[in-house]
């Protein structure tokens, strides 16, 4: 099966998102101006440079405009990441709910916040690592918008961490998101040496 998008006549949505997998998702909190904490998933998300450290995340735009999220990351100029790891999957899927945007996705989900210290939106209590950010950029790709964000603070539940203080792999039980509904465990893994 050959797919030329010029002439396919559906979205190359699946074939996307079945081929790049896992995603790993950016459960994102923003505040809108007029004070409601949102909440929600993002796959199209990953690391983009950490010199200086930034994040991405790239909202589809609905027919109204862009998502709630990215309208809220671009007006306020904040944001947080919280990490999805597996006891906060269901919840995290239950975020991803069409809301009105006076409701909350944190009250809609029954999920506590914790503060933030330099940003406004708050972060998942429950979530282990969670990274205030500030908006770095923000840019039109086509029919979504690429939200850009440095990391002003990283929160890393000390459980995670190795004694040099790096995030040990085996205890990240992080999921990623495959096609359609379905996710992938980070708990099988294996290793490869890298050539020199
Ligand atoms: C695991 C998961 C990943 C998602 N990833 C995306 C994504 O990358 N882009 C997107 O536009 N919507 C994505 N969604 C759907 C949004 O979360 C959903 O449209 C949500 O209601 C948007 O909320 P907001 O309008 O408050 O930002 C995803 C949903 C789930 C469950």
């Amino acid at each position: 099966m050959k797919i030329d998008p010029d002439t396919y006549e559906r979205s190359l949505y699946r074939t996307m998102t079945g081929a790049v997998v896992p995603r790993p998702v950016g459960w994102i909190s923003t505040t809108s101006e007029d004070g409601v904490d949102n909440l929600a998933p993002y796959s199209f998300f990953n690391v983009v440079t950490v010199q200086p450290p930034i994040l991405m995340f790239a909202p589809a735009n609905t027919a109204d405009g862009p998502k709630d999220t990215a309208r809220n990351a671009v007006e306020t100029g904040e944001f947080v990441v919280n990490v999805v790891t597996e006891p906060l999957a269901e919840a995290m899927n239950e975020t991803s709910a069409t809301l009105p945007p006076d409701e909350s996705e944190f009250d809609h989900a029954g999920l506590e916040r914790a503060p933030s210290e330099k940003v406004t939106p708050p972060r998942v209590a429950a979530a282990e690592i969670t990274f205030e950010c500030e908006l770095y950029d923000h840019v039109e790709v086509g029919a979504s918008t690429m939200v850009l964000g440095e990391i002003v603070l990283a929160h890393v539940d000390d459980a995670l961490t190795t004694d040099e203080g790096n995030l040990d792999v085996e205890r990240v039980d992080a999921v990623g998101r495959l096609a359609g509904n379905w996710y992938a465990r980070t708990s099988d893994r294996f290793r490869l040496e890298r050539p020199d």
